[in-house]
């Protein structure tokens, strides 16, 4: 046997690290090519949407897309699409929206989500809702077996009597082993002082957050749970997207995507 050949019967392992950061770029990108020209998008909020704005910017900026307007889920996201040179419309402006792009904290094996944790989850629901077509962009970390299962599912609340409303939805899930809520709250400037008071934590509509968590996940009817939570005067919306996703897109590890539907 030569050297060279010896050289190639020998298999390689190759260590590829993919990064988080790179599989939500690769889910963003694989969503954006189901955009058409001409086409209303909504815009989603957070780190994995983020990927598909700049993406849809660049697709603009090469005229490869043409006549695309954007309908921005948050005020961060109408910044970012700003800079990017997305043209934007507000919601109620546009005739319909053709296509939404967004992340989510998770998803179930119904295609059930939690999305919020960035704190958009009104407007989210609100435009994401009035689409025709929902595409869920995520890293595979997102898939759950049950929602609620590795973090807070958060309920939008008016500040006036949050206090007060928090704990009616604790009554929603009275003796609920392992159930946990809270008013979500941030710390202004934690660099200027160290003993700087926590906040609640303000939405892009002026509104505060309550959190839910669950133990091992939510358990029981979502639509009912659902319902009841609405049900609360005092309560805007909660976090957990029922229904609504008509595409997931997961980008894998083992460089692989699958769009479930
Ligand atoms: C913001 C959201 C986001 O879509 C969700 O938090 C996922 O964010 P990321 O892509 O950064 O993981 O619902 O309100």
């Amino acid at each position: 046997v030569t050297p060279s050949a010896k050289a190639a019967a020998v298999t390689v392992a190759v260590a590829v690290t993919v990064t988080q950061e790179e599989l939500k770029r690769v889910a963003a990108h694989r969503a954006v090519e189901m955009v058409e020209s001409g086409m209303t998008l909504g815009l989603g909020t957070g780190s994995t949407a983020a990927h598909a704005l700049d993406r849809l910017g660049e697709l603009l900026r090469r005229e490869e897309l043409r006549g695309v307007a954007g309908v921005p889920t948050s005020l961060k996201t109408e910044a970012h699409a700003a800079r990017a040179g997305i043209p934007m419309l507000q919601l109620g402006e546009a005739p319909g929206i053709h296509l939404s792009i967004d992340g989510a904290d998770e998803v179930d094996p119904e295609l059930n989500l939690v999305k919020g944790r960035g704190g958009s989850l009104l407007r989210e629901k609100m435009i994401e809702g009035a689409g025709e077509r929902f595409v869920v962009i995520v890293d595979e970390s997102k898939l759950v077996p049950r929602l609620g299962c590795t973090g807070a599912i958060p309920v939008e609340v008016v500040p006036f009597g949050c206090l007060h409303t928090l704990g009616l939805i604790r009554k929603v899930f009275d003796g609920l082993p392992g159930f946990r809520a809270r008013l979500r709250t941030v710390v202004p400037n934690p660099k200027a002082s160290a003993d700087d008071q926590e906040v609640p934590f303000v939405t892009d509509n002026g509104n505060y957050i309550v959190e839910m968590f669950f133990d091992d996940g939510i358990r029981g009817d979502l639509r009912e749970i659902s319902d009841r939570l609405l049900h609360i005067t005092g309560v805007i919306e909660h976090g957990m997207f029922l229904g609504m996703a008509t595409e997931v897109v997961v980008a894998k590890k083992d460089g692989t995507v699958v769009v479930l539907h």
